[in-house]
């Protein structure tokens, strides 16, 4: 019997709990020994649940109990949770989160402590949900030189994105359906803003290049300032509009970007849509992967910490080894890369000759009901030559557009 404790009973730590009992036969087969939650940490108390008997508000009390071999970290935020893991770790017991505000912030310092004690700190579901992607990329795409990373990382965007398409409406009444139906926080900023995957990208391009990226230098925009006239402009192209958190390495730099693009239905991401998420690798040896599924979400969340939980009670005494150093990955410059723009500019389609005299040719675009402006796609050029072309035009907004195919 391995005993656990999950330190938070919110969304995915209730989900924790359930797939253990759910599954709790097959779990059993697969890890060698029956999974028992014996401790849960939580500032509430539940009366009437079960769960209560397992109840604690002290995290001493897991700490210090030698039965407990794993911490399961599904709290959220950087503290205290790094204080729980770290003092988890300390007291020789391995720890799995969900948490990717941790992992991006302290991802390689828990893994060294670990590693030095001979115990596992796992994160699956703190990138992509229920979709492996971490495991993927640490035990097998291992014999791969990874060139590009590229992930509709955030349910919540994707999801208020899809229904903007579909339906026409508004970013702002879009966000509010979202909100009720649970999917966007009362506070969505980290979502919208792009910040939630921005960190998820951050950990993805670290574990592929082994070591650290800082989230801050990713160049990152969200999707709030995208409208519905965007979505009947991209339809004109065929285009649909997704935020993308993408990487790619080139001539040994690598580069990294958050920010809404406009893809056609060649691009691998092109049908990811609502509330999943899905994951495009390259690699030099094995050519393109992808990953879809459930990025988000109770069950699905659970089902990551779980199968990591599997991992950490089959590994007892053992690092299993994720090669990501605190070494800073210097990105390249986010104004070299090269890539075309979809733009909507003030005027009218008969002066494009000025456009065409900032940006050399383009293509334009115009969209029945919509006066006053019209829109237009410029040949690929560099961001930074792209800065200053656009200061030349009276530009309303821009969407850049990512042009790989399957
Ligand atoms: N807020 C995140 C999303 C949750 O919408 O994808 C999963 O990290």
């Amino acid at each position: 019997m391995a005993k656990i404790a999950v330190l938070g009973y919110g969304t995915v730590g209730s989900g924790v709990v359930e797939v253990l009992d759910t599954n709790k036969e097959s779990i059993k087969k697969r890890a060698g020994k029956e999974i028992e939650v014996k401790s849960v940490l939580d500032l509430r108390d539940f009366p009437g649940d079960p769960i209560q008997e397992k109840i604690v508000h002290n995290i001493d009390d897991i700490i210090n109990d030698p039965e407990i071999e794993v911490v399961v970290e599904v709290m959220g935020g950087i503290e205290p949770a790094f204080t729980f893991v770290k003092r988890a770790l300390e007291a020789g017991k391995s720890v799995c989160t969900s948490n990717k505000a941790l992992v991006a912030e302290h991802g390689p310092e828990l893994l060294e402590m670990a590693k030095q004690r001979s115990l596992n700190f796992m994160f699956e579901a703190s990138v992509g949900g229920g979709i492996p992607i971490i495991r993927p990329l640490n035990q097998s795409l291992t014999a791969d030189e990874i060139t590009k990373i590229t992930g509709i990382l955030n349910g919540t965007t994707n999801y208020i994105l899809t229904k903007m398409d579909r339906e026409g409406s508004s970013y702002e009444d879009t966000l509010k359906e979202a909100q009720e139906l649970g999917y966007a926080e009362r506070n969505p900023e980290a979502d919208v803003e792009g910040y939630d995957a921005c960190r998820k990208i951050a950990i993805l391009t670290s574990l592929a290049y082994g070591s650290t990226v800082k989230f801050e230098e990713i160049r990152t925009e969200g999707i709030s300032r995208i409208t519905a006239a965007d979505f009947k402009y991209a339809e004109k192209l065929g285009f649909v509009v997704k935020l993308l958190a993408t990487s790619c390495k080139k001539d040994d730099k690598v580069y990294a970007i958050t920010a809404p693009f406009m893809i056609n239905s060649s691009h691998p991401l092109y049908n990811v849509n609502d509330v999943l998420n899905g994951i495009y690798i390259h690699g030099n040896v094995i050519g393109n992967v992808m990953f879809f599924g459930a990025g988000a979400g109770k069950l699905p969340t659970a089902s990551a910490v779980v199968a990591d939980i599997v991992d950490c009670v089959k590994h007892k005494g053992k690092n299993v080894m994720t090669v990501w150093s605190a070494k800073k990955l210097e990105l390249g410059d986010a104004d070299d890369e090269i890539r075309r723009f979809f733009v909507r500019v003030k005027g009218e389609p008969s002066d494009l000759a000025a456009v065409e005299s900032a940006f050399g040719k383009v293509e334009p675009v115009t969209v029945e009901g919509i006066n006053g402006e019209f829109g237009f796609v410029t040949e690929a050029m560099p961001e930074r030559e792209f800065a200053q072309a656009a200061e030349k035009i009276d530009m309303i907004y821009r969407i850049r557009i990512d042009d790989t195919t399957i």
